[in-house]
């Protein structure tokens, strides 16, 4: 087939995808259609975002959404869930496999509420937790005293060292002290490898349960390019649509050592979930995950989460080279911390998101500024890994992303709230006309046309 046809071709399974919506509601078909372009024209960096397969996308529009199994496979509240018990139960026996446990419930609506459920089926209210600090890159449910985690249980926080690796004296020191019931080891924003069997020694000379959070590296678990928290920890928790691939949700897993310590943790755990915090199980989302678990039960899936971290190298090898400065200097997974400079975070960000780069101002190590006008950006490698790029384009990205940054060097933030937000709000337009960001978005877009969003990966 020519270039031509193809295209008109690939035009048209488009149209049939979203017919239905097109003529009930084009309003709606316009904004899907919108953000599909904004996805295919652009480079997505933020590192918890990726592209899910044709398939994963067909159970998640499936006829499953229709129907209400709250329970669990076998014993529901609900009659008429032969099909779903069984459904169900393969992504259990899938993700039971995958990540080496003898327990998984795949019900949790998402990350945060499989967080929670962990704290519910662990914790009393009061009881002391420990995670890594939110501006050092860890996660609201890991005790930020914004979140329920925070508000309900006495939340002591630990952090990290200048070079973004978690401090374990420090770490030590406070478990020591403070003997937690429960310490979270995993991270939003970390670049280093999580170590576990460190954590694990001190967590059980307390006595407290480890609980991994692997929602950004669950692929790269997969893959065999960080190691496993399965015999270290009593629980992991992840969501499903990170470098996992999957639909937008949550799992929660109990490991041989978690069993062992307590029989009843299973069962406690999936009481947190129903009745505990959700109702009943969205199945097409469970079937969605399912697939997905199947597809990164492959050598194709192995491969590229192996693919995910050499390209993060890559991409941060070119930013140095380029005279940026990095959180810990590289990276050890599929994410970059960069330092921009105090408070100029935003600045980077929307200057990248005209060039066509999507990536997410952050928090650094001893952040100098805030959470909402931090001093760094983070960025990430799923997302284009999964378009087929690889080291070829992280230089050519890596290039890009220096250029810009060097053309807002001399943009600063005046000091108060409103001000702040007025300068934002006049540099985008200012920047929406400049020639070299749009030359930069060009090279973006067809840099993008090379890599279309493809319907399988596996
Ligand atoms: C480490 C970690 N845990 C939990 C979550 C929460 O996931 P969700 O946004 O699906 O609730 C995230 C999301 O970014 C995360 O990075």
């Amino acid at each position: 087939m020519n270039t031509v046809k193809k295209q008109k071709n690939k035009a048209n399974v488009l149209r049939q995808r979203y017919a239905a919506i097109k003529s009930s509601d084009p309003e709606l078909y316009y904004l899907i259609r919108c953000e599909q372009k904004r996805q295919s024209d652009t480079l997505e960096l933020i590192p918890s975002e990726n592209i899910v397969s044709k398939a994963v996308l067909e159970a998640m529009g499936s006829v499953l959404t229709n129907k209400y199994s709250e329970g669990y496979p076998g014993a529901r509240y609900y009659g008429g869930n032969e099909c779903i018990d069984k459904i169900e139960t393969l992504a259990i026996e899938r993700a039971k496999k995958l990540f080496d446990v003898p327990y998984a419930n795949v019900q949790p609506y998402s990350g945060s509420p499989a967080n929670f459920a962990v704290c519910l089926a662990i914790c009393n209210p009061g009881d002391t937790i420990m995670g890594l600090h939110l501006f050092d890159g860890g996660h609201l449910t890991h005790g930020w005293k914004k979140s329920v985690t925070g508000k309900l249980y006495n939340s002591i926080p630990y952090h990290v060292k200048e070079n973004g690796e978690i401090d374990f004296t420090s770490l030590r020191n406070l478990i020591t002290k403070h003997k937690p019931r429960l310490i979270w080891v995993g991270a939003t924003a970390y670049t280093k490898a999580f170590p576990f069997k460190k954590i694990a020694k001190i967590a059980d000379e307390v006595g407290a349960y480890l609980v991994a959070d692997i929602a950004h590296i669950a692929g790269l678990v997969i893959s065999g390019v960080h190691e496993s928290p399965s015999p270290y920890a009593h629980v992991i928790t992840t969501t499903t649509h990170k470098t996992l691939r999957g639909p937008r949700g949550g799992m929660i897993m109990v490991t041989d050592k978690g069993a062992r310590k307590d029989p009843e943790l299973a069962n406690k755990i999936n009481a947190a979930i129903i009745p505990g915090s959700q109702g009943g199980p969205h199945n097409h989302i469970t079937a969605g995950i399912a697939v997905a678990l199947k597809e990164a039960d492959t050598p194709a899936f192995r491969k590229y989460g192996k693919k995910v971290v050499k390209n993060a190298q890559a991409l941060a090898s070119e930013l140095i080279k380029r005279g940026l400065s990095l959180v810990g200097d590289c990276t050890e997974n599929h994410l970059i911390l960069v330092k921009v400079g105090k408070g100029r975070g935003p600045i980077v960000e929307i200057a990248l998101d005209l060039a066509g780069i999507t990536v997410n101002k952050n928090t650094i190590p001893n952040e100098p500024s805030t959470p909402f006008y931090p001093s760094g950006i983070r960025l990430g490698t799923p997302s284009v890994t999964t378009r087929g790029m690889g080291v070829t384009e992280m230089k050519k990205i890596g290039k890009w992303i220096a250029q810009i940054v060097n053309l807002v060097r001399d943009e600063k933030l005046p000091p108060g709230k409103s001000a702040k937000e007025k300068f934002l709000k006049n540099l985008k337009t200012k920047l929406e006309t400049d020639t070299e960001i749009k030359q930069v978005r060009r090279q973006v877009k067809e840099l993008c046309q090379k890599f279309p969003i493809r319907e399988t990966f596996i």
